[in-house]
C-alpha cells in the first residue's frame, strides 16, 4: 500500500506534464524564470535600499520613486515564484540562493542619487534583454502562460527604466 502510494507519487512528480507542458521543458522554463526570480529579488533589495539611504536634493521624489517601484518588485517575485510551482518545481526561497542564480550586483554603500538611478537603470534593461529572449523560449515551448506573465514583467521593467530615466 505503501510502496503503491510512493510509486503513485514518484509518477506524478516526475511523467505527468504541468500546465499541458512536457516535463523536460517545464523544468527548462523553470530554470529560466528561477533565474529571473533572483534577478528580481536583488533589484527589489536594491531598490529598497536606495528608498532607505539616498542623499539628494530631491530626495523626497526618489525616496517615493524607490518606494513605488520596490513594492511593484515585491508584486512580481511572488508571480514568478508561483510560476515555477504551477510548473510543478520548487522555487528558489533563500538569499543564498537568489545570490547564486543572479547575474547582476549588489549596490556599492556610497553611491549618489544619480548614480542610484543610472545602475537601477542599467539592472532594468539587463533584465529586461533577458526576459525578452525567454519570451520566444516560453512561447516555442508551448508555455504561453508564462510567455504572458513574462511579457507583463517586461512592460513593468520598461515602464520602471523610464520613469528612472526621466529623473536623470
Ligand atoms: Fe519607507
Amino acid at each position: 500500500m505503501t510502496t503503491k502510494t510512493g510509486n503513485h507519487v514518484k509518477k506524478s512528480a516526475n511523467g505527468q506534464a504541468a500546465q499541458g507542458i512536457a516535463r523536460g521543458h517545464s523544468q527548462r522554463i523553470a530554470q529560466a524564470l528561477a533565474q529571473i526570480l533572483s534577478n528580481t529579488y536583488l533589484i527589489y533589495v536594491k531598490t529598497q535600499n536606495f528608498h532607505w539611504n539616498v542623499e539628494d536634493e530631491r530626495f523626497h521624489s526618489l525616496h517615493k520613486l524607490f518606494e513605488d517601484q520596490y513594492t511593484e518588485l515585491a508584486a512580481a517575485v511572488d508571480l514568478l515564484a508561483e510560476r515555477i510551482r504551477m510548473l510543478k518545481i520548487k522555487a528558489p526561497g533563500s538569499m543564498q540562493e537568489f545570490l547564486k542564480r543572479t547575474t547582476l550586483c549588489e549596490a556599492d554603500n556610497e553611491v549618489s542619487g544619480n548614480e542610484m538611478i543610472a545602475e537601477l537603470c542599467r539592472d532594468r534593461e539587463a533584465i529586461s534583454e533577458e526576459i525578452r529572449l525567454h519570451i520566444e523560449e516560453a512561447t516555442n515551448l508551448g508555455d504561453h502562460g508564462t510567455a504572458d506573465l513574462l511579457i507583463q514583467q517586461l512592460r513593468q521593467h520598461e515602464m520602471a527604466a523610464w520613469m528612472l530615466r526621466s529623473h536623470l
